[in-house]
């Protein structure tokens, strides 16, 4: 497999996606900036999520990123959020003690500290950076603390605590489906490879409250094949209906929301054949779930999770019903219940470094090209003067503003040689290009060039005055 990750960790610093933030200071590992482009990139992605969830009425929330205790000591955050870590005595660098397990080619997961002693004691781990024995480790809870307040790790409790409002706004009904697109904060012990694992974050969360008694949504319609990794070690390749007939995914809300996942992944780009759905493992879920599913997606030669759709049942609702003393049950049928909970979680940064890792590729000529559709490419178009002429610039300028009227996300270049224009836009992904040359000045006429194609057409201005630039050319 040919390995894009380092170059497009230099294509988004050069090109203006994104970059390590603080770098005049010298930098801080688990900080990156969205550059001009990406927030463009980030923007278009949160919005094909949004639409999409739309579709299933989805009421959005956005509440504090500053959270009280009481409302982690709830959820069990303060108590269980934790990693086992370790530091090098001598290098004085910090891992989890998964990482040094797998450095070291110990296949176990400790479940506790006691089990993580057990383990150092026994097999004498080594530093993966200058081989010392390792011998201190702890238990390390990821969320950062300010005075009495925390940074959420994740964006969902502020749609829990507002449960009974939400349900309320939603006249009294389940299935009630709600959104909340936000920030994440986790001290990790090791940030890592760029956007992959970051101190501050960007999710897109779903939390869908259910009758325990009817944890079902909509049909599972035939969309395309999923690829299922279940714990059982058997994978299953087909349709998601046949998935849940067979019980590999026994509940139907949560065959919905990893069909719906997929569906959501693909029009942003993510390709079938570079994503996968694993269930966890039992000693890997998170504290509040029963049973979780992974979306991965390939990054050069390695799966990462990008999506985690996991059954928290009540667990959240029913620990805030006890702490708060604000009641979370609900009457239905004259039975009183706390809803259930499934819950599709996106990490954005992560959605973006493997959407751009898969995407770029490089011409025969070495020139790298960003294969982007035009739902998520921070431009749709590109216009260009052939060369600093003014009347070339003027009837340029003059055909971008009325571009402008159908669509906003058109950019306007004028410097170097054609070539070089071009080049660069097909590095940000934009998928078409209008040059405005000598000819346009007599018939109004433009040439109009496809990024995938590298076809070139001359159309009339008047026929390009349209966001469907790809109906035009392809
Ligand atoms: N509310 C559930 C939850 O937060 P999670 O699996 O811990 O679940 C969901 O996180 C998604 O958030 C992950 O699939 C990942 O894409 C993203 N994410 C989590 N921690 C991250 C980090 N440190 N840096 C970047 N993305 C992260």
């Amino acid at each position: 497999m040919i390995k894009m990750y380092e170059d497009i960790i230099e294509i988004a610093k050069r090109r203006g996606f994104f970059w390590p933030s603080f770098s005049i200071y010298g930098g801080f590992s688990g900080f990156y900036d969205y550059g001009p482009l990406g927030v463009l990139l980030k923007d278009n992605i949160i919005k094909i999520w949004k639409e999409n969830y739309l579709q299933d009425s989805t009421a959005f929330l956005d509440t504090p990123n500053l959270t009280p205790e009481p409302v982690f000591k709830a959820s069990g955050h303060i108590d269980r959020f934790s990693d086992i870590a370790c530091e090098c005595t001598k290098c004085k660098n910090k891992f989890k003690l998964e990482t040094v397990l797998k450095f070291n080619k110990i296949e176990k997961i400790p479940k506790n500290l006691k089990e993580g002693l057990e383990l150092v004691e026994e097999f004498k781990l080594k530093c993966p950076v200058c081989g010392t024995i390792i011998k201190n480790i702890s238990d390390f809870n990821l969320m950062f603390k300010a005075n009495d307040m925390y940074l959420r790790p994740e964006t969902a409790q502020g749609i829990f605590v507002n449960f009974k409002l939400l349900y309320n706004y939603n006249k009294g009904k389940l299935p009630m489906v709600v959104g909340q697109v936000g920030k994440g904060f986790r001290n990790e012990i090791s940030p890592r490879q760029s956007l992959i694992r970051l101190k501050e974050f960007n999710q897109c969360e779903i939390e869908a409250f259910f009758d325990p008694e009817h944890l079902e949504f909509k049909e599972l319609y035939a969309y395309s094949e999923i690829k299922l990794l279940p714990n059982n070690g058997n994978p299953f390749y087909g349709n998601i209906a046949e998935a849940y007939d067979k019980k590999i995914i026994p509940n139907k809300a949560l065959a919905y929301f990893v069909l719906k996942t997929q569906v959501i992944l693909n029009k942003i780009g993510i390709d079938n054949d570079k994503l996968r759905f694993r269930q966890h493992n039992p000693d890997e879920r998170a504290h509040y779930a029963s049973d979780s599913w992974d979306a991965e997606a390939i990054i050069d030669d390695e799966w990462f999770e990008i999506v985690g759709i996991a059954n928290r049942t009540n667990f959240d609702l029913k620990n805030h019903d006890r702490e708060s003393r604000e009641s979370m049950k609900i009457n239905i049928d004259n039975r009183e219940i706390i809803p259930y909970v499934i819950e599709p979680s996106y990490g954005i940064d992560r959605i973006i470094i493997s959407l751009l890792t898969q995407s770029v590729y490089k011409r025969d000529n070495g020139y790298n090209v960003l294969k982007l559709d035009s739902r998520v490419s921070p431009f749709h178009l590109a216009i260009f003067p052939l060369m600093k002429k003014e009347k070339l610039v003027d009837k340029a300028k003059n055909f971008y503003s009325e571009l402008l009227k159908n669509d906003k996300y058109i950019i306007y270049d004028d410097v170097g040689s054609i070539g070089k224009r071009y080049a660069r836009q097909d590095e940000i992904g934009t998928p078409y290009c209008i040059t405005v040359d000598f000819q346009t000045l007599e018939d109004d006429t433009v040439t109009i060039r496809c990024r995938d194609s590298m076809k070139q057409e001359r159309k009339k201005i008047s026929d390009l005055l349209t966001n469907k630039y790809g109906e035009i050319i392809q």
